[in-house]
């Protein structure tokens, strides 16, 4: 048997109290599988009274994740604390320049300061693994990082939000926006604040950093269009069922001719696609390639064990002394990030308008959407029983559902614009874009 591999957890929380569990459930196991034990031999979090209903025999205290990481007692630190600054950076520096290597699930770290970090771990000879940052469970960056790594990615989508895919498949179920957020925060799936996840901020950490895993570009959190789901309405959800599609809260990142599109928003999908079908809190990523064609993995995207698999998965890694560039390629041969446009983003787009019950309404707005060059699929004023069209006032306000062809975004805003000035529709227009598949 060889030397103990001694790991420091420096946050105890729904993911870091699962990390624990399941390295003391398999210790034995897993020892005589790597040939070495692998041992948690310290720990830090806010409150060392709390009951977390683990064992903490053998396991040194710290109150300061900074003062765990570099203690010589630790060769590993895994970092299951949070948040893109504070505590979890400090300490995530403090055990690269110390030459230790890393095991973090934190998106909003690496989003911020990935690209930095890996740079560090390189000078400092240490490794910076992050599978659990993205997708939960689903062993997305080891996939990209090293089985799809001979093709030449031109797309990539997923479900990248537990918390999201479970409220919008709850409302499917007919069940309201609140109580299916409360369920998913009781569930353990949402972020502290869960504006991160509803509002996309949390799938756009992720894109960004499967973005530079899967082209080879520098991380820019903030180069992403981002669009929530607080947005979407029962309505939509009905309406996307009956144009047989659903909806999802998609990331995607795309080479096109002006750079790579990074965006985050609602979309349509088809109901009779693969990423349609994934419900609940799973999640999925499709990555599409020039000799690979499509492939999509997907799995549980949240919640403290699926992600304690895939912490453990890199834990094993550093216990066999894989070695890997935490990005795919030295950090100094990433490429400076070229965003495209979102008003240039070709597709469909589904509109819902609340149009105003008088004569021309309906042809102005399929004339504004000529004028654009925009093609229409199909416009459906959806029918229900005599009485019961939305008011506003004393005016009734009949819904219409449009499904454009391909388009772009700009054709689109534009029509939208005119049509809203001109006060043919009540309020602004939905706008979902259509992913095609
Ligand atoms: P929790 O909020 O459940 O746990 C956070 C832990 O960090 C707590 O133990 C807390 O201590 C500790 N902590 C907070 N601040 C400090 C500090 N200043 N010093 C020391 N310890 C501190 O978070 P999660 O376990 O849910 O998430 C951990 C990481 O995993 C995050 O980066 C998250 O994004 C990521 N992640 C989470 C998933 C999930 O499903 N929950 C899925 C995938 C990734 P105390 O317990 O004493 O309050
Ligand atoms: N809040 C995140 C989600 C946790 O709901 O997917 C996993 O990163």
């Amino acid at each position: 048997m060889h030397e103990p591999l001694r790991l420091g957890i420096a946050g105890l929380g729904t993911v870091g109290a699962s990390v624990v569990r399941l390295l003391q459930g398999h210790g034995d196991a897993l020892a005589s599988q790597l040939g070495r034990p692998v041992h948690v031999v310290a720990a830090s979090a806010r409150d060392e009274g709390r009951d977390r209903g683990l064992s903490m025999l053998d396991i040194a205290w710290h109150d300061d994740p900074v003062g765990l990481a570099r203690s010589t007692t630790i060769d590993v630190l895994v970092e299951l604390i949070g948040g893109a600054d504070g505590a979890a950076h400090a300490s995530v520096r403090a055990a690269l320049n110390a030459g230790k290597s890393v095991v973090t699930a934190n998106k909003a770290l690496l989003a911020a300061h990935g690209v930095e970090l890996a740079r560090l771990a390189e000078e400092r000879g240490a490794q910076l693994a992050f599978e659990a940052a993205v997708g939960g469970g689903i062993p997305i960056i080891k996939t990209l990082r090293e089985a799809l790594a001979g093709n030449r990615l031109t797309r990539l989508y997923g479900i990248l939000n537990g918390t999201c895919n479970f409220i919008l498949t709850r409302m499917e179920q007919g069940m309201a926006y609140p109580a299916a957020l409360a369920e998913a925060q009781a569930l353990g799936y949402a972020e502290a604040d869960p504006s991160f996840d509803v509002e996309g901020l949390d799938t756009a950490h992720k894109l960004a950093i499967l973005t530079s895993v899967a082209f080879g570009t520098e991380i820019d959190r903030d180069a992403i269009f981002v669009e929530g789901i607080s947005g979407i309405e029962p309505e939509d959800i009905a309406a996307a069922d009956e144009l047989g599609y659903r909806i999802k809260l998609l990331g995607v990142a795309q080479r096109t001719e002006s750079g790579i599109e990074q965006r985050v928003h609602p979309t349509m999908v088809p109901r009779d696609s693969d990423i349609a079908r994934v419900s609940g809190v799973t999640n999925a990523v499709a990555v599409e390639g020039d000799f690979i064609g499509s492939v999509m993995l997907s799995g549980p995207g949240a919640g403290g064990n699926a992600t304690a698999s895939a912490v453990v998965g890199d834990i094993i890694d550093l216990a066999r002394g894989v070695r890997v560039p935490p990005l795919g390629r030295p950090a100094a041969s990433l490429q400076p990030y070229r965003q495209a446009r979102i008003q240039a983003h070709e597709g469909g787009y589904y509109l819902r308008l609340k149009v105003r019950d008088r004569p021309g309404a309906f042809a102005a707005i399929a004339n504004r959407m000529a004028e654009a060059g925009i093609s229409l699929d199909s416009i459906v004023q959806r029918n229900r029983p005599p009485g019961t069209a939305p008011k506003h006032g004393t005016e009734v306000l009949q819904p219409v559902t449009i499904i454009t062809h391909s388009t772009t975004e700009q054709a689109v805003r534009s029509a939208l614009g005119k049509i809203e000035a001109e006060g043919e529709i009540f309020g602004r227009a939905q706008m979902i874009r259509i992913e095609a598949l």
